[in-house]
């Protein structure tokens, strides 16, 4: 299994490449399922999770193509073509790999009147379950029954009629879901307290640009008059918010200065806010922004929230950057019951951190130190990458494969801007 090894304390300085967003792609990519025209994606990341969930949709009969990948370029692009749906069935080997594969399920039930979908089962930071998923597409008229760990939905008299629904908590994926089976429905469908990150926002506009009604797009009302069917059209995924926040608090982190080049901070005020609380000088360009560190990390208090909330996906990475503020931080954890899993790692590396159930105070030290790390989620991982950045010595992070879901060329990005880190491979 590969490791990545770290050398820390070198000051990073120069410029990053930001990605296409990898929870972009994953609303994006089954929008395929809701067209039989070919659907074009550019700036897509290159992802273990993209892959997945390719294969996902060649199982479902949807053929996909990727453009050659020209030196120097990160993102590619790929053709999905849906002519048919060749199977309803979405099956557990591919969603364990995966969690958002749970997101075949609305566009599935609207283009072809059923869908079959193993349960996701465990995750590593929570119990995350799917029932607003399958509440809000009941609410849309389908029919669901579970039975021997899948879910069977099914559309009555083949369409759905559409449907109002009030989500009794904010959820990305469920409101993913009952977007893209509305946008077929045969009539309209009202989401209200429906998520309103960024992703959501790009997959409102990608859902426009095939056909698609929908009103109210960036809020938490939305609108969706279905359509009788959508068009294919060539559509570019949204720089990732997440990999930008990530590569900013290793400009913190390592005292150094990072330019982002084609982050989209406006879709990122709560971290750039909380990038500047800690004191870092965050400047917005006109091709993205420039995140320096020109003083001592100030320490801050931090609860994670639904979108324009803080991100929980930044939870980890700030809480790494925290331990070398002068001071205690607080961080509260709000979205997900399991998401300290970096902490004993990060104690390993010399951190001071109390957690209390939702809770964490971090005691700023003077320095990490270098060991051999593990996470059990990508952006856990993150935060040993960063940790391991500044931390003196060699830091090994173990169990590669979740960075490789979510951080397109970290070693290549984090060397251009002088780290010394490297992928080993076990053999
Ligand atoms: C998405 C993101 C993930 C991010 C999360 C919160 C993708 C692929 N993943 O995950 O990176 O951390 O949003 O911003 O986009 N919930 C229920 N029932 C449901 C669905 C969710 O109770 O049916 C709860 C969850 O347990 C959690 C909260 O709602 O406490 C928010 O989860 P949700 O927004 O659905 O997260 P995901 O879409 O899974």
């Amino acid at each position: 299994m590969d490791s990545i090894h770290i050398v820390g304390g070198k000051r990073l300085e120069g410029a990053i490449p930001i990605s296409g967003a990898k929870n972009a792609a994953l609303t994006l990519l089954p929008c395929a399922l809701l067209t039989e025209d070919a659907l074009t994606l550019g700036n897509l990341p290159r992802l273990a999770d993209v892959d997945n969930f390719s294969h996902l949709l060649n199982g479902l009969g949807a053929s996909t193509k990727v453009e050659g990948v020209r030196k120097g370029e990160f993102g590619r692009r790929m053709t999905l073509h849906a002519r048919d749906i060749a199977s309803t069935v979405a099956p557990y080997d591919m969603v364990r790999k995966m969690r958002a594969s749970i997101l075949v399920l609305g566009p599935m039930l609207a283009r072809a009147g059923e869908a079959t979908v193993s349960l996701p089962g465990g995750c590593a930071i929570g119990d995350r379950p799917i029932d607003l998923h399958l509440r809000a597409l009941e609410a849309m008229g389908a029919e669901i029954e579970l039975a021997a760990g899948y879910v069977k939905a099914v559309a009555p008299r083949g369409r759905l009629p559409g449907g109002d629904y009030s989500f009794p908590v904010v959820s990305v994926g469920a409101t993913e879901n009952a977007l893209m089976a509305a946008s077929l429905a045969t009539g309209r469908t009202q989401l209200f307290n429906a998520a309103r990150e960024p992703e959501i926002v790009d997959l409102c506009n990608l859902l426009v640009a095939m056909g698609g009604k929908v009103d109210g797009i960036g809020s938490s009302h939305l609108i969706v008059d279905g359509v009788e069917g959508l068009h294919g059209c060539d559509y570019d995924v949204m720089p990732d918010r997440i990999e930008a926040g990530s590569y900013a608090c290793a400009a913190g982190i390592t005292g150094g200065s990072i330019d982002l080049i084609g982050a989209r901070p406006h879709d990122m005020l709560a971290i750039t806010n909380a990038l500047a609380a800690t004191g870092l000088v965050v400047e917005f360009h006109d091709r993205g922004m420039k995140v320096t560190a020109d003083k001592p990390l100030r320490p801050l208090s931090i609860s994670t929230a639904p979108y324009p909330g803080f991100p929980t996906d930044m939870q980890a990475q700030f809480m790494a950057m925290l331990c070398l503020a002068q001071g205690e931080s607080f961080l509260e954890e709000t979205i997900f019951e399991n998401r300290y899993m970096h902490v004993p790692e990060l104690r390993r590396m010399g951190a001071s951190i109390d957690v209390r159930g939702r809770s964490a105070i971090v005691h700023g030290v003077a320095g990490l130190t270098g060991a051999q790390v593990m996470a059990t989620d990508l952006r856990a991982s993150m935060s040993l990458v960063l940790a391991g950045l500044m931390a003196e010595g060699e830091t090994e992070v173990l169990r590669v494969y979740h960075l490789d879901r979510g951080y397109e060329r970290l070693e290549e990005k984090l060397s251009a801007v002088g780290a010394t880190i490297e992928r080993r491979s076990a053999g």
